[in-house]
């Protein structure tokens, strides 16, 4: 039997309260399919659990970073410093309302941006600083926060990965002046479409964000700012409610696989987990370090596991971003990430069984022994 990396049945058990949705609010008599009641009740449920000040659901983790970015006037001359190993809306969002990316490089081992690296970067035209949450990893936000109010900046945090994961008491998202999530099919609290939301601690900013996700209306046909279409789905809204209940559950059953991989890869020769514990980690996804990454992708395809590189190239020397990038320099712990770095199947309906293959089959192929049952 196959374990697939990205697994195909994610909301199958799920599957008659979506198609109860649909019939619902598809023939209520209001006819209301976006920003409605649900879209209201969800970001409330949201807001509550983490006790922000706003939540504002929208297209997705994408869209959400650039209304965060519109939101805090980023605009045409200003820098925003993000990490130079992480996904394209890090680079993309940034140059989408008309500012420039400045890379820094990311911490050898967590892969998260350095703060150092963020320090280093800041100069006269830094409107704002950008960490990531890494997968298995939550940035260093106490000293990113420190940095960016000593230095003025403005601090968003890209918690798209890391909704539920929590550091030192703070939940990922607000740490940051404003946060996002992803509602993306394979995130942790994935849903079947593309969804987002940006949340936040400043109840003006949030505001901000609600009038520029329609269009920068707050009042019907009344445009105060350029804004975007970022409305979210009434019945996607219905169904992630819904589904929030056994969030926490499921969370908990990737935390302890995560947990089981990392105590079972620790004095593996030329292989890394990520570090123990649970503060301040994420479940998203896990990602061991490997020496003969490729090799162990083989391997375990060859023994009907998936695996997936996450991300085999940094920002900087991504074709689209590259002009961003300063001549010459380098980003060597991005480079080295991207040259080892191996996800592993996470996802809570894995079975204890295949939970214990796939560790079986990366310690043996790192010479480690089975496991003695
Ligand atoms: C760190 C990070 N930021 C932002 C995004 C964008 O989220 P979305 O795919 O919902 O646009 C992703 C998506 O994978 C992500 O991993």
């Amino acid at each position: 039997m196959e374990i697939p990396f990205f697994p195909p049945d994610l909301f199958e058990n799920d599957r008659k309260v979506m198609l109860d949705l649909i019939r619902e609010i598809g023939t209520a008599p209001e006819q209301k399919f976006i920003l409605g009641e649900h879209t209201r009740a969800f970001e409330d449920l949201l807001r509550e659990e983490l006790g922000a000040a706003d939540v504002v659901a929208c297209g997705s983790g994408t869209a959400a970073l650039g209304l965060v970015l519109r939101a805090m006037d980023v605009g045409c001359c200003d820098e925003v410093v993000v990490p130079a190993f992480g996904c394209a809306p890090l680079a993309s969002a940034v140059l989408e309302v008309g500012a420039q990316p400045v890379f820094a490089d990311v911490d050898p081992c967590t892969m998260v941006i350095d703060p150092d690296a963020v320090a280093s970067r800041i100069t006269h035209r830094t409107k704002a600083i950008m960490p990531a949450h890494v997968f298995s990893v939550m940035a260093d936000m106490p000293r990113l926060a420190d940095i960016a109010a000593s230095r003025g900046v403005r601090l968003i945090e890209d918690s798209a990965v890391a909704q539920g994961a929590v550091l030192e008491g703070t939940p990922a998202g607000l740490w940051g002046e404003a946060g996002v999530y992803s509602f993306v099919q394979v995130k942790s609290f994935g849903m079947p479409g593309e969804g987002g939301a940006v949340v936040t601690r400043d109840a003006a900013l949030g505001q901000r964000v609600r009038m520029l996700r329609n269009h920068g209306q707050r009042e019907r046909f009344v445009h105060e700012a350029v804004g975007v279409n970022s409305r979210f789905d009434e019945i996607q809204a219905a169904f992630q409610a819904y589904r929030h209940a056994g969030f926490a559950e499921r969370l908990q059953r990737r935390a302890r696989i995560a947990e089981h991989y990392t105590e079972r890869f620790s004095s593996l020769p030329g292989l890394v987990p990520p570090p123990a514990g649970r503060d301040g980690r994420c479940y998203y996804v896990y990602c061991v370090q490997c020496d003969r990454r490729d090799e162990l992708r083989d391997f375990l395809a060859e023994r009907g596991i998936g695996s997936h590189v996450y991300y085999p190239q940094p920002l900087p020397e991504q074709p689209a971003f590259a002009r961003c990038a300063p001549v010459g320099e380098r980003w060597p712990n991005a480079e080295r990430a991207c040259a080892r770095i191996l996800a592993l199947p996470i996802y809570p309906h894995l079975t204890d069984a295949e939970v214990e293959r796939v560790a079986d089959a990366v310690r043996e192929f790192a010479g480690g022994d089975r496991h003695v049952r």
